[in-house]
């Protein structure tokens, strides 16, 4: 038996696509129906009320593409809104916050996680339960960087304003003596440079999107949803803003030229 319907993956954005890459490279055969809610983006700042509405709709969405699962790419909807997708959904659900703790504390020698992300993500605390639940004698160190996400999408990976930011932002964990990072939003992989050199290569990044996607093949193989075939895949990517923008700054995060952008039904001016 061969499952050829697509994996359904969604973000408040465009950053979803890091996650998008990691899976096409788990699983390179798989079909994927995206969706980024780039009218609405970011999620990052906004109440945990007002992510678990936008959640809703996003999941429906994808439920619309007949989807085969459902990976919640974004770190701010799968910290406050897992349970709400959960309920939605008729297939299973994969955020990336437990994936990303389980190899967080597998990779910490000295116990010392620091965790960064969205200003939600961070005041949720869901990284921090997630990792003391797998170890309780893990302590985590947890700051919110908003200002990656702005930095990321102006292409300012490698910018020395970066530099100076990032070293604002991560010094107190450094003073904690992690041994451990998890880059905690869609956007940070793209980062992995500078954060590194802040640290001098002393830490290790926990990428939860690569995570995420060994997390996926697991849940595919356990529900007999394979696709066995070796054809290219489909990789179609949906939005709720126009797709311009998201097709020219997408590729950046996808690492290849992305296919057809469509607008989403329910979200055309
Ligand atoms: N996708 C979001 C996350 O991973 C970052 C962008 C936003 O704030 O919406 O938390």
């Amino acid at each position: 038996m061969s499952d050829t319907r697509p994996i359904g993956v969604f973000d408040s954005g465009i950053g979803g696509l890091t996650v998008v890459r990691a899976l096409t490279i788990r699983l390179p055969h798989e079909n994927i129906a995206y969706f980024g809610d780039t009218a609405r983006v970011p999620y990052g700042s906004k109440s945990p009320q007002v992510v678990r509405d936008y959640a809703a709709q996003d999941t429906d969405v994808l439920l619309k593409h007949d989807v085969k699962m459902i990976v919640i790419a974004c770190n701010t909807v799968s910290a406050v809104a897992l349970d709400v997708v959960q309920k939605r959904a008729r297939v299973p659900v994969v955020g990336v916050i437990i994936p990303g703790a389980e190899t967080a504390v597998r990779a910490s020698k000295k116990k010392r996680v620091g965790v960064i992300g969205t200003a939600s993500t961070i005041a949720s605390n869901a990284y921090a339960n997630a990792i003391r639940q797998l170890d309780s004698a893990v302590q985590t160190f947890s700051r919110a960087c908003p200002l990656f996400v702005p930095l990321v999408e102006e292409g300012w990976t490698e910018h020395a304003a970066t530099g100076i930011i990032a070293k604002e932002y991560l010094f107190p964990l450094m003073q904690e003596k992690i041994d451990t990072l998890v880059l905690g939003c869609t956007h940070y992989p793209l980062l992995k440079n500078v954060i590194n050199s802040v640290f001098h290569n002393s830490v290790m990044l926990v990428d939860s999107g690569e995570a995420t996607a060994a997390a996926v093949a697991r849940v595919l193989e356990e529900h007999k949803l394979r696709n066995k075939s070796t054809l290219k895949p489909n990789i179609q990517c949906w939005v709720s803003d126009v797709p311009q923008k998201f097709t020219e700054v997408g590729e950046r995060f996808f690492g290849q030229k992305l296919g057809r952008v469509q607008r989403a039904a329910g979200f055309t001016a």
